[in-house]
Order: C-alpha cells, then sequence, then structure tokens
C-alpha cells in the first residue's frame, strides 16, 4: 500500500471503531499514525506474500485500538507520567526482586500480603515467575503455558492477581510479568487442536510428516536441554507426525512464519499489558525464527518480529516497556536493543547474562582480566535502553562469552572454562563452592551451573564444616557479588532468598516432575519462621538482608547510578580488581572490587586518570574519608570488598 493509501485505511478503521482522532483520542491517533508505515513495512517484511496478509493486518491494527480502548483510567494516567518522566526504566531508584508465587508466598493472595517485606528490603519491582495455566509435572517452572489468560489454579484467580496489581500499584511499584513467546505447552487449545489432526492449528506449530527436515536442521540447532530433553523434535503418534520442541518435548514452537500465530500471540502481550505490567519479559525471544541451514538463533527475523511488537506498544500501551531474555553470546545480545534504523527501538531492557557470568568467573579464579577483555561489546548499549543487572536468577549460569575474550586475557579457552566448571560444581582442590553442572552435553563437553548465591559463594560447605574463615569469606562474597551488580548499570533484580543467603534446596530430587531438572536445587522454598532470623543479630541472615537492604538504599541515594550511560572502566593496574567509574556532570564515583581473598593494593594514580585529580574520595558503603595519596601509594581493599568511592572535592 502506498503512504495515502495506508493512511486512509488507518483513518477508516479508527472511524469504524469510533475514535475520536480531534478530541479525545488525539493522542492515541498520533501514535497510531506516527507508527503506521512502520508497522506495516515491519509486517510486510514477514508476512507480505502470506496469502491471509490483509487479513492478519487487520486484525493487528484492530487489536491495537481494542486495547486502547479497554485499557484503564489508571493506566492511561501512568501512561503520560511515565512519558514525562522519559525513560523512567533508567532510574537509580528502581531495585527488583524475581520470584516464584507459590514458592514464595503460597499464592497470590500470600504475596499481597508480602508488600511490607519488599518494602522493608527496599524493592519496588517484582518479576513474577509465569504464574498462567500450566500443567503441573510438565511446566518448566511455568514457561509451558497451556492458556495465557488464566491464571493457575496453583497461584489463585485472575481477581487474585488483579488485587495484588491494585495494591502494587497503590504502593507504587511496578510489575514484570512473562510473555512467552517462542512455545506453547502440549495442552494448550491449539496444541490439541493441532494434535487431534486439525490442519489450522498444525500450522500455528512446526508440523512435518517424515524426519527429513528435522534431520537437516538437527545438523545446526544446539540442543538446549541434552540430558533431560536431547533433540528438537518430538513425534506425536496420533497424527503420525514430528512437531519441533527446541526446548523440553512438552513444549511445543510456535511457527512464526503463520500471521495468525504473530497476531495471537501479539494479542496476549497488549493484554497483558492492559493487565497493568510496567516491563514485559519476552522470554527466550532468540528462539522465535527458524531455518534450515542455521543455529535456529538470533536471526534477522526475530528482530524484525520484535521490533514490530515494540512499535505496536508503543501505540497501544506507550507505558509498558519490552525486555528480551536473550541470553546468547555478547555480541548478539546487543542487538536486540536494535540496530541500524532501529537503534534503541526494539527491547528497552535486556538482561547482563554477560556480565553476571563474568562476575562468577572473577570469583572463582580471583582475577579480572577476563571481564576486563569481554567489556567492548557490553559497553555499545544504546542511551535510552538498558540492562536487567543480577548475578543469580532461576536460570542455570553459562559461561556464554566469547572463546577471544579469554584468550585476550591469557588464559586457555577450554582449560579456563573446565577450571570454572569444575570449580562450582565443587570438584576442583580447594573450591568451597557447592552447586552442579547444568545440561551437560556429551558431544560437546558443554556445561552450564546451577546453585544459589549462598552455596556458590561457599556458605553451604562453610557451614557443614563449621568453618568461621570460609563462613566469613562466604558472606563477604555474597555481598561483593550483589555490590558489583547493583553499582554497574541497570535495573538490579534480585533473586529470592539471596537476600537472606538460603542456601541450595535439594527437595526438587523426590518430585518427579522436577528432579530431571537441577536448576531447582536454587529455587527455595520460603521459610517465614526463619526469615524471622533476619532480625536476630549476629545472625548470617540478619547481616545478609541488611546489608543487602544498605546497598539497595546506597544506591537510591545516589542518581549517579542511573543508567545514563555513564560508565567508564578503570585500567586494570590490579588484576584482583575490578574498577568502574560512573560520571554525571561534574560528580564522579569510583567503584572498585577486590575479587581477592585477601588484601589489594591499587594505586593512587588510577584515580587520577580520568579528568581532574580527586583529592578527597569518600566511600558511601564504609562511610570512611579518604586522603588521595601519591601515585607510589596504595588505596587498601580487604579480601573480598568493595568501594563505592565518590570524589567530594568542592
Ligand atoms: C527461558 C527461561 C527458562 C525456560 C526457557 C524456556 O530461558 O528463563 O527458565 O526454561 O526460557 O521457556
Amino acid at each position: 500500500m502506498n503512504t495515502t493509501a495506508l493512511h486512509q485505511f488507518g483513518a477508516s478503521l479508527l472511524q469504524s471503531h469510533n475514535i475520536d482522532t480531534e478530541n479525545k483520542d488525539k493522542q492515541f491517533a498520533v501514535r497510531f499514525f506516527n507508527q503506521l508505515d512502520t508497522i506495516e513495512e515491519l509486517f510486510n517484511y514477514i508476512y507480505g506474500d502470506h496469502p491471509s496478509r490483509n487479513q492478519s493486518f487487520d486484525a493487528l491494527l484492530t487489536s491495537l485500538i481494542r486495547t486502547y480502548q479497554t485499557r484503564s483510567t489508571t493506566l492511561l494516567k501512568k501512561d503520560l507520567e511515565k512519558e514525562k518522566k522519559g525513560n523512567w526504566f533508567l532510574s537509580n531508584q528502581i531495585t527488583g526482586m524475581s520470584l516464584y508465587v507459590d514458592r514464595f508466598a503460597g499464592s497470590l493472595k500470600g504475596l499481597a500480603e508480602k508488600l511490607d517485606y519488599f518494602n522493608e528490603l527496599g524493592v519496588n519491582f517484582l518479576h513474577l515467575m509465569p504464574v498462567f495455566e500450566s500443567p503441573a509435572g510438565e511446566s518448566d517452572g511455568g514457561y509451558a503455558v497451556s492458556n495465557f489468560r488464566k491464571v493457575d489454579e496453583r497461584f489463585g484467580s485472575n481477581k487474585d492477581l488483579d488485587q495484588l496489581i491494585q495494591k502494587m500499584n497503590k504502593a507504587d511499584m511496578y510489575l514484570m510479568l512473562d510473555i512467552v513467546l517462542n512455545h506453547t505447552s502440549h495442552h494448550h487449545e491449539w496444541a490439541q487442536k493441532a494434535r487431534a489432526g486439525d490442519a489450522y492449528y498444525q500450522d500455528f506449530f512446526y508440523f512435518y510428516d517424515n524426519r527429513d527436515i528435522p534431520n537437516q536442521l538437527d545438523q545446526t540447532m544446539p540442543e538446549i536441554f541434552p540430558e533431560s530433553s536431547p533433540g528438537s523434535f518430538t513425534y506425536i503418534p496420533e497424527c503420525n507426525k514430528w512437531v519441533m520442541t527446541v526446548f523440553h518435548n512438552y513444549q511445543w514452537d510456535l511457527n512464526y512464519t503463520n500471521p495468525a500465530v504473530f497476531v495471537a500471540m501479539l494479542e496476549n502481550v497488549l493484554h497483558y499489558a492492559n493487565l497493568g505490567v510496567d516491563i514485559l519479559r519476552i522470554d527466550a525471544p532468540a528462539f522465535i525464527w527458524k531455518q534450515v541451514g542455521t543455529t535456529c538463533q538470533n536471526l534477522p527475523q526475530a528482530h524484525v518480529l520484535l521490533r514490530l511488537i515494540k512499535q505496536c506498544v508503543l501505540v497501544a500501551s506507550p507505558g509498558m516497556a519490552l525486555l528480551g531474555e536473550a541470553i546468547v553470546a555478547p555480541d548478539e545480545i546487543i542487538k536486540y536493543f536494535g540496530t541500524d534504523n532501529y537503534v534503541a527501538k526494539e527491547c528497552d531492557v535486556a538482561y547482563n547474562a554477560t556480565q553476571m557470568a563474568l562476575q562468577w568467573d572473577a570469583l572463582a579464579t580471583g582475577d579480572t582480566r577476563v571481564m576486563l577483555s569481554a567489556q567492548h561489546p557490553i559497553m555499545q548499549k544504546p542511551y535510552g535502553c538498558t540492562w536487567i543487572s543480577y548475578t543469580r536468577c532461576h536460570d542455570d549460569i553459562g559461561l556464554g562469552y566469547d572463546d577471544y575474550m579469554i584468550e585476550r586475557a591469557g588464559f586457555n579457552p577450554y582449560q579456563h572454562r573446565t577450571y570454572l566448571k569444575n570449580y562450582f560444581a565443587g570438584w576442583h582442590e580447594g573450591s568451597v563452592a557447592a552447586g552442579a553442572l547444568f545440561s551437560v552435553n556429551p558431544k560437546t563437553n558443554d556445561a552450564r551451573i546451577s546453585g544459589s548465591l549462598a552455596s556458590l559463594c561457599g556458605l553451604e560447605k562453610a557451614i557443614e564444616w563449621n568453618n568461621e574463615t570460609e563462613t566469613e569469606n562466604a558472606l563477604r562474597k555474597i555481598i561483593l557479588m550483589q555490590a558489583h551488580s547493583m553499582f554497574m548499570g541497570g535495573i538490579p533484580m534480585l533473586f529470592y532468598g539471596d537476600e537472606l543467603a538460603y542456601t541450595n534446596d535439594y527437595s526438587y530430587l523426590q518430585d518427579p516432575g522436577k528432579s530431571y531438572d537441577n536448576r531447582w536445587m536454587h529455587r527455595p522454598i520460603m521459610n517465614w519462621e526463619r526469615n524471622e532470623r533476619r532480625n536476630i543479630e549476629g545472625s548470617f541472615e540478619a547481616r545478609i538482608f541488611n546489608e543487602t537492604k544498605k546497598l539497595i538504599r546506597t544506591r537510591n541515594t545516589l542518581p549517579i547510578i542511573s543508567d545514563l550511560k555513564n560508565t567508564t572502566w578503570m585500567t586494570p593496574h590490579n588484576i584482583h580488581v575490578a574498577g568502574f567509574l560512573r560520571s554525571y556532570e561534574n560528580k564522579k564515583l569510583y567503584c572498585l572490587f577486590n575479587y581477592k581473598s585477601t588484601a589489594s593494593f591499587v594505586t593512587w594514580f588510577a584515580f587520577k586518570e580520568h579528568g581532574e585529580r580527586p583529592v578527597k574520595l569518600k566511600d558511601h558503603w564504609t562511610g570512611e574519608i579518604f586522603n588521595v595519596g601519591n601515585d607510589n601509594e596504595y588505596f587498601v581493599l580487604p579480601g573480598y570488598s568493595f568501594a563505592i568511592l565518590e570524589s567530594i572535592d568542592k
């Protein structure tokens, strides 16, 4: 369609839905016409030649209008407030926590009763792990969704979710929910119809009559869960066909070459927007496009689809930001913020999975050189977008950075990765970590790491050994890791239980629906009686809780920590210390982290390499004030400690 025809078509659609383009709905109409050309261009790029292109495009635009028309006045008001603030999610005043509703608080109602706890800690943003219907025993922690609109009875009802959201809103809290875009559960209505032979719904998935194409794809597609769910295809005897199942065999991949799938899933995205989601976590977006001869990850079409979703959200629910959960190589992660004409116009947020893994690397080796060598792609993040900054989440830790980054730091990549895996699995002599290898691929020797923050930092073994020095080291490591990710830039996302140093929970081994997946060892069930220990002076729970709380408070008082693309790495004068400078206007904040168990020395010259030389520095963590010394003198960081030093010269 040419522009005039497209705009005429758009205008008639708005009219037929009684949109008042001149007055009441003017702002919406402006957004609609501003994005219309881009939406059409992106849509045509993927679906231009599809026989149902027109019908689907019409349905897509109609869903934007309907979303706007049914958006509550509270959310319309919030959209305006966020627009005034600009990129609200760059702020230093947001701290998140990711949690399983049932394991954290029993139910949605239970969670609504726990808002004071978050307030006590300083958390004002919640990521609820998937709450929509998912078959028990075949749920992948809720990432196998059988109904995108119905809250699973395990957690409560749709009404309970609404009430929780309202309560969070009143408490000025932000919410993140997932849209599991890449697949559905095999119990989803679409999958069941497809299984029963309905050709319309078989086209919602990737169905094959024989193994020809699956065999071709298998040659280049990496396996995601090689131990528990090897291969990427599952035979469905009822219809004598193969279906694509990249993750578990009960998670069927959606076929995004079919525009009806795209529109149906976009409608789910917009449905979540109208529930009141502030950041929508798009699960596994790297996988949404498949092509023979490729890894079927990070393909250009996947980016086009994400951009299309972004443009649609901008029109219908502009207050909702998008997070792309792409846990891929560093050069690929960065592309989810958009490239070329779409820089900062794709996902607003992504996980800084590279930095997270690099911190674990530094903790195991006591050496920060790999971390530094891997920063180049991370630092390319465009202004206006941000990271989720984290040390642990519900998933495993993948050592996903590139081999060349390890080589440049002077190590052999194979040996280096082997060391890290052995260290965290607790096999290496002298290792205090109590983790486990996840998804070991016997063909490639690849593996990721499971384990809770506290257990990986050594607390589990230290307690078992009744070893005071190791306990102290573990507690210091926990806070060092949290501090680093909190001051790095981005929205800190704590994982529930870590604020109280929960160690691994091995009860998953008794549950056949979970025992095949050791990620459950770091997904604890909160024990609220035990959580009271945070009030017992001298307990390690109190120490970790109070220090986590102090980190959040400290961060909240420092606007310089907002993600304003204002981070510069300091020269690595000491390989055990990671240091970066956050600067804003004439303010400077030097953040240093010692990954060695004993004291590290940093020449005062390190502080003089960035413009005006500071004379006095105040550590926001300890409150201490330092006079900057001569170049041949040192700033001393005790073992596993950090400093947040602000230049306080007038
Ligand atoms: C994401 C989730 C992970 C899940 C996978 C499949 O990576 O974080 O837990 O297994 O997607 O949905």
